[in-house]
């Protein structure tokens, strides 16, 4: 069954509506379309975005709407014809099909989509792996679209790209760029899968093999999406090698590895990374090295920021790391390091869901221009802090440290509790010292309400922003995973917090969270607030590092087949640990 998809600015491409698979996914698995951030996935904050909502249309025009997409959309949207796309699946699109009065036949009358403005076609010429249950044959493309790369012939100037290739984000940097030029970056084309590792698992595993070669699909969107960045790169410069960092599953995705002993416990991880590899199907990309992974969940983004850490990245270019540090990199998974020595390393991995990537929140997004970063107290209540200081009328959205800032004052302020409650206004039990008069708290406090189309509590922050009791929880839970990993870990060393040299923050919140927001909601300890240090994207560092200087790569090899992982899932009581930690108190 084909569905017809047009973007807003009216250009239409039909692609498959693939049996098993949702509607979000069909449409940005076909890789036509650069995929907005999308919250639906395995695990928390799934449906909260509307990132994927589409206008039906033609046939699809009567589908019925679910009351998700009312509490997600709301009634005017939901009357115009949009839907949450990543809960439909194909199938109730083909059932609702056969059942539809179509006197006129379908071609005339067909069935179709209309994206939301923000979503353009990327590449209308890419060939997507053919699906099985599509219909069409099982072959494989063989080959991608040539980088311009390979055909330039007069090049002389070599330069090395190194890739961060996140779950949600991909970094890159060329060798060949200036130092302080700032890091590209692009939505991870995956994400059409869904937000986190484990969507993107089920969707290669094996048996969905039945349904369309999800595998092979994940497997050419990140090949593709490496041949768009070596686009990129200056003239007059080739591309030699791309070192890539990434967790095991991006990398066994990249490299269309069978995902089988990712999926499932007891998980193991057959392949390593630590080796240079020509990508299957792609004799036109340069060969890859890939950062070595350390066990199943722990991976080369982690390895590759302890290089950049250790070795002497751009991350600390001032002064290197003494041991015994912390490394947290934290995305919709959170990978941990606790360095004791040169030699000995405990790993630790959670999930995290997707909140800390701006996504799943009630008015979440990445961090970008336009969007709010933080908040500080001012005389007239809470000030918004903008993407690298430049205001803007009308805010985008709150990224996630924005989020962190937030709670971090209504907790200050007496609005929010510990456990993650509103306070109620007349209840508002006011601190001893407030940061702020009395009567400006009582009419901050004054602006719980509702969240829109919802029956959640909110408190709204300005007209179209708020922080819902959903958000809270979400929040909580990340925290809650975060401190678990770091008790765990320093309990599991013998030390104590305050032992630490270090605790480097990477990742999502290692380029804008303020430290006193993580210690004053419990994700560290106060005595560690002078030792908490955001250290950017060390995975991309780490990458660059290793692109540069080929001869620190065994020497990291060596160090990640040593380090030691702890299952903090497995560890007896775990659950009822959790849910201690689910406080804004460390
Ligand atoms: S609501 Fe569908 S992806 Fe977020």
């Amino acid at each position: 069954m084909r569905i017809f998809v047009t973007t807003a600015k009216g250009e239409e491409i039909a692609v498959q509506a693939v049996p098993g698979y949702s509607l979000a996914q069909a449409v940005y698995l076909s890789g036509f379309f650069d995929v907005p951030p999308l919250c639906s996935g395995h695990g928390a904050g799934i449906s909260r975005c509307g990132r994927c909502r589409m206008r039906f249309e033609g046939l699809l025009a009567a589908f019925p709407a679910s009351p998700r997409d009312m509490a997600v959309l709301g009634g005017q949207a939901v009357r115009e014809g949009w839907r949450l796309a990543c809960r439909i699946d194909c199938r109730e699109l083909a059932r609702h099909l056969e059942q539809a009065d179509d006197p006129s036949g379908r071609d005339e009358k067909r069935a179709g989509v209309t994206l939301p403005n923000a979503v353009r076609i990327v590449d209308r010429n890419f060939e997507p792996a053919p699906l099985r249950g599509g219909g069409s044959g099982a072959e494989l493309p063989e080959v991608l679209r040539v980088s311009k790369d390979a055909d330039a012939g007069e090049r002389t100037r070599k330069t090395t790209l190194a890739v961060d290739f996140g779950t949600t984000s991909i970094c890159w940097k060329f060798s060949a760029d200036r130092e302080d030029s700032a890091d590209a970056r692009m939505v991870n084309p995956q994400m059409g899968a869904g937000s986190d590792i484990m969507s993107r698992l089920a969707l290669a595993h094996p048996a969905r093999e039945l349904f369309g070669s999800g595998r092979e699909r994940l497997r050419v969107l990140s090949a593709g999406a490496l041949s768009r960045i070596l686009d990129t790169v200056k003239a007059g410069a080739r591309t030699d090698e791309i070192v890539v960092a990434g967790n095991p599953a991006m990398m066994y995705l990249l490299l269309g590895k069978d995902v089988s002993g990712l999926c499932a416990a007891p998980y193991k991880l057959d392949y390593r990374g630590g080796t240079r590899e020509i990508l299957p199907a792609c004799p036109n990309l340069p060969p890859c090295w890939i950062c070595p992974l350390i066990s199943p969940f722990v991976g080369g983004d982690i390895s590759a920021g302890y290089a950049s850490l250790v070795f002497g990245g751009r991350a600390v270019a001032r002064s290197r790391a003494q041991y015994p540090f912390l490394l947290a990199d934290l995305g919709t998974n959170g990978e941990f390091i606790l360095a004791l020595d040169e030699r000995r390393a405990l790993a630790a991995s959670l999930p995290l869901g997707p909140a800390l990537e701006g996504m799943g929140l009630c008015c979440g997004s990445e961090a970008r221009e336009g969007v709010i970063t933080g908040f500080q107290l001012a005389p007239e209540g809470l000030r918004a802090k903008f993407f690298k200081n430049k205001p803007v009328e009308q805010a985008q959205g709150l990224s996630a440290t924005a989020y962190l800032e937030l709670l971090m004052h209504l907790l200050k302020l007496g609005l929010v509790d510990q456990d993650g409650h509103f306070k109620k206004p007349e209840a508002a039990g006011l601190p001893a010292e407030t940061p702020l008069p009395l009567p400006l708290i009582r009419k901050l406090a004054g602006r719980l309400g509702g969240a829109p189309a919802s029956s959640e509590a909110a408190w709204h922050i300005a007209d179209n922003f708020y922080i819902s009791s959903g958000d809270i929880e979400e929040i909580l839970k990340i925290k809650a995973a975060f401190s678990l990993a770091v008790k765990t870990l320093v309990k599991e060393a013998g030390l104590t917090c305050g032992s630490l040299r270090a605790f480097y923050l990477a990742g999502a919140l290692g380029s804008f969270v303020t430290p006193q927001a993580l210690a004053v909601l419990g994700f560290v300890p106060e005595e560690l607030l002078s030792r908490l240090v955001p250290a950017g994207n060390t995975a991309l560092d780490g990458a660059a590092l290793l692109a540069g200087k080929p001869e620190l790569r065994e020497k990291l090899i060596q160090w990640a087949a040593l380090a030691h992982t702890l299952s903090l899932a497995g560890q007896e009581d775990f659950h009822n640990r959790f849910t201690e930690e689910m406080r804004f108190r460390f």
